[in-house]
């Protein structure tokens, strides 16, 4: 999931929200807790002078005047929780809401406070917490006492708690809504990519002429898209060239290779030819064929890459059986070349064509069957179409090799491993689809295989 950069996106984004929701939470909650705290202390000393005002105007005017029942009356019924005591710590007058049990004074604090200090500290009173602010007692100049007032901080602790409580809640509720805002912003700005991915997939499966054109998509995925249209330029210009000499090449070697060919065909006919130099020139003419058929299949396939169309005339397919049959018999004269059933057919197509389909499956035939065996080739009628079969009694091919022999280039791994350059049933395959028809095997290991043509048959001669 972290490998997709939809979702790196999304966690980023949710991540910032996240933090920006959290700073903002954290501080609200600092700031108001500084304001109330502050707001508590200013009370507390307003209430502390308060109660230290209230003393003056009574008629203390030393420490011992501290424990009588007119200061006791006026601590009592005080507001706010006030307690007093004397300089030893002891508790002289204290107001019905702050019980003395629960306030306690230690001796370092008792130190600091009569040294001049100010000790506040948290308390819990009758059951709710309290702020209480112990300091020192003084009339005019003299010493008298300890004083310690306290307020309440619930208020305080409840903006506390509400302030983190709507932390937490909008803090859930922002990271979903950014997981699902961050989710379509990457989604959206992530389409053109899709989009452009999809046709470079199309391109690689169809042709190279093709160009994404991305305009009006983002620059940056525009940039890319003119990258790889540039990418696709250089790569067809390549293609070209390359099929281009091919084709050139092809051509070329076909002319001198049949007038070669014709020219060992007339010397095999002098009558006083010694058996060795007879067998010799019968080798070199299957050299020479071999090679025919080889610079005949590169001339197809370049047109097969070129897309080219092809012509269409009768051709009589028992014919072109006879022919293929006497033209490659001498090829092995260990294997039996024969013709099996034939029947008159004619389909509509290029006939140059259709011969180097059967001259391929022959050529195959015979190559990959050992010694003794036989090749036979047959062309029957069925309802609306030719059926042309080329039986061998051959190595077979294995199942696994079956859907890869009529791949470019492929080559079946078992078997015996003659000389081919993989692409005569590829040829033979695109051949015969481009006639509107189609090709199949059945192979059995180690006992042969057929290879059946099958051809719609021509309209008008049937
Ligand atoms: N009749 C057959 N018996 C056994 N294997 C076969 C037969 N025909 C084809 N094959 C297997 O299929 C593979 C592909 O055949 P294909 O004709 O395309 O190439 P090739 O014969 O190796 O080379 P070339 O391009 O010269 O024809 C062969 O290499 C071979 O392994
Ligand atoms: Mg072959």
């Amino acid at each position: 999931m972290t490998r997709s950069l939809r979702w790196r996106l999304t966690l980023s984004l949710a991540a910032v929200v996240l933090l920006v929701v959290v700073s903002i939470f954290v501080s609200l909650r600092v700031i108001l807790h500084d304001i109330l705290a502050g707001n508590i202390n200013e009370d507390l000393s307003a209430q502390s002078g308060q109660v230290r005002a209230q003393i003056a105007l009574s008629d203390v005017t030393n420490a011992s005047d501290l424990d009588s029942a007119a200061v006791a009356t006026l601590i009592e019924t005080s507001s706010f929780p006030v307690l007093i005591r004397d300089l030893e710590g002891d508790v002289i007058a204290s107001s019905t809401g702050m019980p003395v049990g629960e306030l306690e004074l230690t001796e370092e604090e008792r130190a600091a406070v009569l040294a001049g200090g100010v000790v506040k500290e948290r308390v819990e009173i009758v059951g709710d917490a309290h702020q209480v602010q112990t300091s020192r007692l003084t009339i005019g100049h003299e010493l008298v006492g300890i004083l310690q007032v306290g307020e309440s901080v619930e208020a305080l602790n409840d903006v506390d708690a509400a302030v983190e409580t709507i932390a937490v809640v909008a803090g859930g509720l922002g990271l979903v809504l950014a997981l699902l805002a961050g989710f379509w912003i990457a989604e959206s700005n992530l389409r053109p990519i899709s989009r452009v991915t999809n046709v470079a997939r199309e391109i690689e499966a169809s042709d190279l002429s093709r160009r994404i054109a991305a305009a009006g998509e983002p620059v940056e995925v525009q940039h890319l898209a003119d990258t790889f249209d540039a990418m696709l330029e250089r790569l067809q210009r390549a293609f070209e060239i390359q099929r281009n000499f091919v084709l050139d090449m092809s051509h070329e070697l076909r002319t001198p290779l049949t007038a070669l060919r014709g020219n060992i065909d007339v010397l095999l006919l002098e009558p006083d030819l010694g058996e060795e130099l007879s067998q010799t020139l019968v080798r070199m003419k299957g050299e020479v064929d071999r090679l025919v058929r080889l610079t005949s299949n590169l001339l197809y396939l370049a047109h097969a890459d070129a897309g080219r169309e092809v012509a269409r005339a009768p051709v009589e397919l028992d014919e072109l059986c006879l022919e293929v049959c006497q033209q490659m018999r001498y090829l092995r004269s260990d294997v039996k070349l024969s013709l099996g059933r034939q029947e008159p057919v004619t389909v509509t197509g290029d006939r140059d064509l259709l011969k180097q389909t059967l001259i391929n499956l022959a050529d195959n035939a015979l190559k990959y069957t050992p010694s003794g065996g036989s090749v036979t080739l047959s062309v029957v009628r069925r309802g609306t179409e030719a059926v042309v079969q080329v039986a061998d009694t051959g190595v077979g091919i294995s199942e696994e090799d079956l859907p890869k022999i009529f791949q470019r280039l492929e080559r079946a791994e078992s078997g015996s491993r003659t000389a081919g350059a993989g692409i005569g049933l590829f040829i033979s395959e695109w051949i015969v689809s481009a006639h509107g028809g189609e090709i199949k095997v059945e192979s059995r290991p180690g006992e042969g295989s057929v290879f059946t043509v099958v051809l719609p048959l021509d309209e008008v001669a049937g």
